[in-house]
């Protein structure tokens, strides 16, 4: 059952309580990248035209129930205001009656930002005193926040449990009908592109993808962890030795249901730095016990650009290698080239997501070509397993209720 939008409700002169996702990246400068916070204030900005009364609700950071100054939603109120185009009120609490308070004072048009969801210890056990707090900031209580439905707390799902009248905010709502057009029945031939450190974090992932997508293209840390499984040496680069079962279990998935898993045929290593040679191309088999892998190798990348030409989809999940530090972004760049110019010729339809990876498709300045860029991370992995997401099930339960 699909939850209410919030954009088929009067919000004229009415609170609405919204948790968001501020989760942004920081730096000494401040918010290091701002599209999160862009893409919910795009959605807010016509309600707010409407003379709706906005208290935004988020996270920051995991601060673990301490009030931690250095992760104070403070820090995020300028460039709300900016992407709002709207003056922006602080408070430095989310609940209670002081919250209440400063969210009845609001007139229409204004918004209030109250401080980091996780400064309360109860948001993480989704405590019911806690969500029937942040359901009394809002005659509307609204989840805009995709990226945390995977997470049970008392702003997803609390909350929505307490509130009389509960809604689906724009953001989240795209977020689901992209996913839902782009992935639930794929269109042929489809390609993944799986990267990113953490073999362990997509184990679920690339077992739901291989059953679904014709072929599985492997990067990052994740695949030196496959290569190890399969008895190549990959130097000291990272590994999780300790999943070798599970990815003979995902191979065998894959064959099964007749999906490629293509690994890299070479890398970029780290070199001598003595000699003025920082980073240079090894093939497989060819990595020296002392070094590392950071990137995909040029044949490797010549390879994914052409099966990602014959692609009508394209999922992508994780950075090909160390994008932060140049000269290995250099596969990630490469292949998000390719991913946008195909997609920009009306080739294939490409979906994105993944917090770094959102952050390493900025920093192509390619994002903008894809289809649809998720500002999700674990949520959007979870979505893609097929898990049931208990942000999403609350909103379900409260449609049922109505
Ligand atoms: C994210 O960055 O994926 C969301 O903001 C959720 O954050 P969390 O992983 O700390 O729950």
């Amino acid at each position: 059952m699909a939850p209410t939008p919030l954009t088929s409700l009067d919000v004229s002169g009415r609170r609405l309580a919204v948790r968001a996702d501020l989760n942004v990246p920081l730096g000494p400068d401040g918010v290091g990248d701002a599209t999160r916070i862009a893409r919910f204030a795009r959605g807010m900005k016509p309600l707010l035209a409407q003379g709706a009364r906005l208290v935004v609700l988020s996270h920051l950071g995991r601060p673990e129930g301490e009030l931690t100054p250095a992760l104070s939603l403070e820090r995020v109120k300028g460039a709300l205001a900016d992407a709002l185009e709207a003056p922006v009120r602080f408070i430095d609490t989310c609940a209670g009656p002081m919250a209440e308070r400063a969210s009845l004072a609001l007139a229409p048009g204004e918004v209030l930002l109250c401080e980091n969801l996780r400064f309360e210890r109860g948001e993480e056990v989704n405590d019911p005193r806690l969500g029937a707090d942040l359901a009394r900031l809002g005659d509307i209580y609204v989840n805009d926040a995709f990226s945390c439905c995977h997470r049970l707390h008392a702003s997803t799902t609390a909350a929505v449990d307490a509130a009389e009248t509960v809604a689906a905010g724009p953001l989240l709502l795209e977020e689901l009908a992209q996913l839902d057009r782009a992935l639930d029945t794929p269109l042929s031939p489809s390609v993944a592109l799986v990267g990113g450190r953490s073999m362990a974090e997509r184990l679920g992932l690339l077992k739901r993808l291989v059953a679904k997508i014709d072929t599985v293209l492997l990067g990052g840390g994740l695949a030196n962890t496959f290569l190890f499984a399969r008895g190549y040496s990959i130097g000291k680069s990272f590994c999780e030795p300790e999943l070798a079962d599970e990815i003979l279990e995902i191979a065998a998935l894959a064959e099964v249901a007749g999906c490629r898993i293509v690994m890299p045929r070479d890398f970029v290593v780290d070199g001598l730095q003595h000699a003025g040679q920082h980073a240079y191309p090894v093939p497989l088999g060819g990595i020296r016990p002392n070094r590392r892998v950071y990137d995909l190798g040029p044949d490797t990348v010549e390879l994914y650009r052409g099966l990602l030409r014959t692609a009508r989809t394209i999922v992508w999940n994780g950075p090909m290698g160390t994008y932060e530090t140049p000269p290995f972004d250099g596969a990630t760049r490469a292949l998000a080239e390719t991913v946008a110019e195909q997609t920009r010729a009306g080739i294939c339809v490409s979906v994105a997501g993944g917090g770094d990876t959102l952050v390493a498709l900025n920093r192509s300045g390619l994002a903008h070509d894809f289809t649809y860029v998720s500002t999700a991370g674990g949520a959007f992995l979870e979505w893609l397993e097929g898990r049931p997401l208990p942000g999403l099930e609350a909103l379900e339960r409260a449609q049922r209720a109505d």
